[in-house]
């Protein structure tokens, strides 16, 4: 038991160390004392019974019902309040409970490449369409009221998605960003896409009047989650092996360039805007975490329309967000693809 302790521990101190040699780069942005969120606290709203697990993404519709998020069984469940908890939303087209329920014998890492696993999730306001990034079944929307998905997008360029990861749309135009993680790791390899510092994730743009999608930029290094300014000139991009925020520009004279947003000091997960001008990035890990000493670590940074950090959010290391939302009342709602419950933390 002790020994068994101690390998784990060791396991952990070593992963860490080589997070720390495949992260570490100066940060000047770590250093600057910004005002700090405590989220050690948190209200749950708690997945319903059984394995279930690891709400990611938050997306809340044109109503602002929700949130929305997408869970380990390949499924997007919706929250109706605390009384009603969770409901089905939709699932994609190969999505079965008898064949996705995880069991004791048959986890969900046995059954995601059949059953799907939604990460990204956005709502196109206006026709209500829901967009979704699954890893394993590419880009896929549902119409209002949800039920079974459409895929869309499972290849671009004769490429094949391999790891669809984040989604944003230009509310205006309708058209939809996306990500591909990768083109040689899936998502249950995403430790490799950091190891390896694997530099073949794809930028990508989807037309909902073609129907085509298109390369915006290919070799990116780990892409990530994605959001469109609010002015719709510029994508801001998680690069998360790096640790870095990324700017594609859609409109102005550097259309069609990509450039360094923001140096940070974690692994960044999704992006999402805060309605003024600014984004909240939720961090799976700092840089240079260490499994022992004070049970605190960053969760998510708030950035400036400079990538100047502005804002921070902290809370104990067991939580690793994907993303965090910011809501009306200044609740925040955060996502995480390894607890069983999303959290709300509100701003004191
Ligand atoms: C991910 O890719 C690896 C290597 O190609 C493969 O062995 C594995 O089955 C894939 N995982 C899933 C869940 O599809």
């Amino acid at each position: 038991m002790a020994s068994g302790t101690r390998g784990v521990a060791a396991a952990t101190i070593s992963l860490a160390v080589l997070l720390l040699v495949f992260c570490f780069s100066p940060s000047t942005a770590a250093a600057a004392a910004v005002p700090s969120i405590d989220a050690t606290w948190t209200r749950h709203l708690p997945l319903p019974r059984g394995l279930l697990r690891g709400p990611e993404s938050v997306a809340f519709d044109a109503k602002g019902q929700g949130p929305y998020s997408g869970v380990s069984d390949g499924r997007v469940l919706k929250w109706n309040g605390d009384t009603l908890g969770w409901s089905t939303y939709t699932y994609n087209p190969d999505y079965s409970s008898e064949a996705c329920t995880a069991s004791l014998l048959r986890p969900e890492t046995a059954t995601e490449g059949h059953c799907g696993r939604p990460l990204g999730l956005r709502f196109h306001l206006k026709s209500g369409y829901l967009y979704i990034a699954d890893a394993y079944k590419g880009l896929m929307r549902v119409a209002p009221g949800g039920g079974e998905a459409t895929v869309l997008v499972t290849e671009v360029d004769g490429v094949p998605l391999r790891f669809t990861n984040g989604v944003d749309i230009d509310q205006v135009t309708g058209e939809v960003y996306f990500t591909d993680s990768s083109r040689n790791y899936n998502r249950s390899q995403h430790e490799m896409v950091t190891r390896t510092g694997d530099s073949t994730g794809r930028l990508l743009r989807y037309d909902p009047r073609t129907g085509k999608a298109v390369v915006l930029q290919a070799d990116v290094t780990y892409p990530n989650g994605l959001a469109i300014s609010a002015d719709r000139t510029h994508l801001i991009i998680s690069s998360t092996g790096p640790c870095k925020l990324l700017r594609y520009w859609i409109k102005g004279s550097k259309a069609g360039t990509m450039e360094l947003f923001a140096d940070l000091p974690g692994y960044p997960d999704n992006v999402r805007p805060d309605k003024k001008g600014r984004y909240w990035v939720a961090l799976h890990r700092e840089k240079a975490e260490l499994p022992f000493g004070v049970d605190s670590h960053l969760l998510a940074l708030r950035i400036d329309a400079d990538g100047k950090i502005i804002e921070e959010m902290r809370g104990p290391k067991g939580v690793r967000p994907t993303e965090v939302v910011e809501r009306k009342g200044g609740r925040l709602f955060m996502g995480s693809v390894e607890l069983h419950y999303v959290s709300v933390v509100t701003r004191k």
